[in-house]
């Protein structure tokens, strides 16, 4: 059986690696995936965004299952061109993917059917937008409407912060269209859990609960990135919790998308915060999330590709989907300066002990050699019976990787090692 897998960062290499342990696959492609990911899968130069060559290269090479991990192209419609083209995919239609591609969407569905989430109120001239902020209570939360690359949230402590962030996305449109809307919505507190979830449009199976660490440096300090590591599962999450969030958020989630006929298919990830009153919604993605998906994946013990296909078949509700007791923990390493300037070109080694705990993601071959060649340059992923030695394993692992100018954060888990206690 031949797969293809759209994306090229360390998701990606999750997924593949979880893939491959599936027998009957006989080659998996990545477009365009990237050079650490070389002896895992052949890479098709092919971006993540160039849906009419990814429909082509599907049909030429007689591809069995397609798998879109990345928001762009799902936002874009990948998943509908390659089904028309008669390749089964895993992944939401355009029509559901804009449960991310649209945050006042998202808002609007959650005020709709009563899911819990932010207060909020969305605006589309800068003038009502700067007069609301004017007596709007403080710290407040803005967001671009649409995708910015993970940098849409500005979390604003003063009225002239807010009324800054405000301009720079209507009036400076540092995000392009995706500011021409606004969010302006509820600062809430607590801890944060993601919860990535299988659904097929009505049967929603939760994964394991992860926890991610967005901030670039240790104490949860620095600028907001892309994720610097992960645990699983999130110790706030507990059973309780986990009820509560499947009564008042999954399940009615899956629904209001039917009932807008946006049936969601694929991976929905519900980005949550344990408020005093309760879980509510930060945000949904629709796909797995990155570097989520790095230690969710390493705890699953069922077939990835028969999940995955029974979203797509609508049969999910006949699969087994089930997790290890066990726990596991991510550690990215990142180009010093990431997510600001970083200087890239430099030769990655990775121990061969550890090469199945690696997943590469900025990074590429130059004459046979592996090169630094993005911010986030891989994450080492450690699984073991709980977290404690889940983490200590991770980090002699991250010893095992060396390349100049490397940067990580030393305290991932140090925050859920605290709650464990
Ligand atoms: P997002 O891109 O929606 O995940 O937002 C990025 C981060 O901003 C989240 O992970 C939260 O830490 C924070 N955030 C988003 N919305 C809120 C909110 N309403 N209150 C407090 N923090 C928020
Ligand atoms: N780690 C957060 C995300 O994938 O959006």
């Amino acid at each position: 059986m031949k797969i293809m897998v759209v994306g090229g960062g360390g998701r990606e290499h999750a997924i593949i690696k979880k893939l491959k342990e599936n027998k009957a696959i006989t080659e998996i492609f990545a477009l365009p995936g990237n050079g650490g990911m070389k002896d895992d899968a052949t890479l098709v130069n092919i971006g993540a965004k160039d849906i009419e060559s990814q429909v082509e290269f599907a049909k030429a090479n007689k591809i069995d299952y397609a798998v879109v991990a990345p928001d762009d192209p799902l936002v874009l419609g990948a998943v509908d061109a390659l089904t028309t083209a008669g390749i089964p995919c895993f992944g939401p239609n355009k029509a559901a993917a804009i449960i991310e591609g649209s945050k006042v969407f998202s808002k609007n569905l959650m005020k709709k059917y009563g899911i819990p989430t932010a207060e909020y109120e969305v605006f589309n001239d800068l003038h009502k937008a700067l007069e609301y902020l004017e007596t709007a209570p403080i710290p407040t939360v803005i967001k671009a409407d649409g995708l910015a690359l993970g940098k849409g949230v500005i979390i604003a402590e003063t009225r002239e912060d807010a009324k800054s962030a405000v301009r720079s996305m209507m009036e400076d449109k540092v995000f392009g269209d995706s500011g021409s809307n606004v969010v302006i919505e509820e600062f809430l507190e607590g801890p944060e859990v993601s919860v990535l979830s299988f659904t097929d449009g009505n049967t929603v199976v939760p994964m394991v609960s992860s926890m991610d660490h967005k901030r670039a440096l240790d104490g949860d300090k620095g600028l907001n990135t892309g994720g610097m590591g992960t645990v699983a599962p999130n110790p706030y999450y507990t059973k309780e919790i986990a009820q509560e969030c499947m009564d008042k958020i999954f399940i009615p989630t899956i629904n209001a998308m039917k009932n807008e006929n946006r049936s969601f298919k694929g991976c929905l990830y519900f980005g949550l915060m344990i408020t005093k009153n309760g879980p509510k919604v930060i945000e949904y993605n629709c796909r797995f999330g990155d570097p989520e998906t790095q230690v969710v994946l390493p705890l699953l013990e069922s077939d990835l590709l028969t999940i995955m296909k029974a979203t797509t078949d609508g049969t999910l509700k006949d699969v087994q989907v089930k997790f290890s007791n066990g726990a596991a923990a991510c550690v990215v390493m990142a180009s010093n300066g990431y997510p600001q300037k970083y200087q890239s070109g430099y030769k990655i080694k990775i121990a061969d002990e550890i090469q199945d705990k690696v997943y590469v993601a900025g990074a590429k071959l130059e004459d046979g050699i592996l090169k630094t060649a993005g911010g986030r340059v891989l994450g080492v992923t450690a699984t073991a019976d709980n977290l404690k030695d889940a983490l200590k394993n991770a980090y002699e692992n991250v010893n095992k990787v060396t390349f100049d100018n490397a940067f990580y954060r030393k305290d991932i888990g140090k925050k859920a090692m605290e709650v464990l206690k």
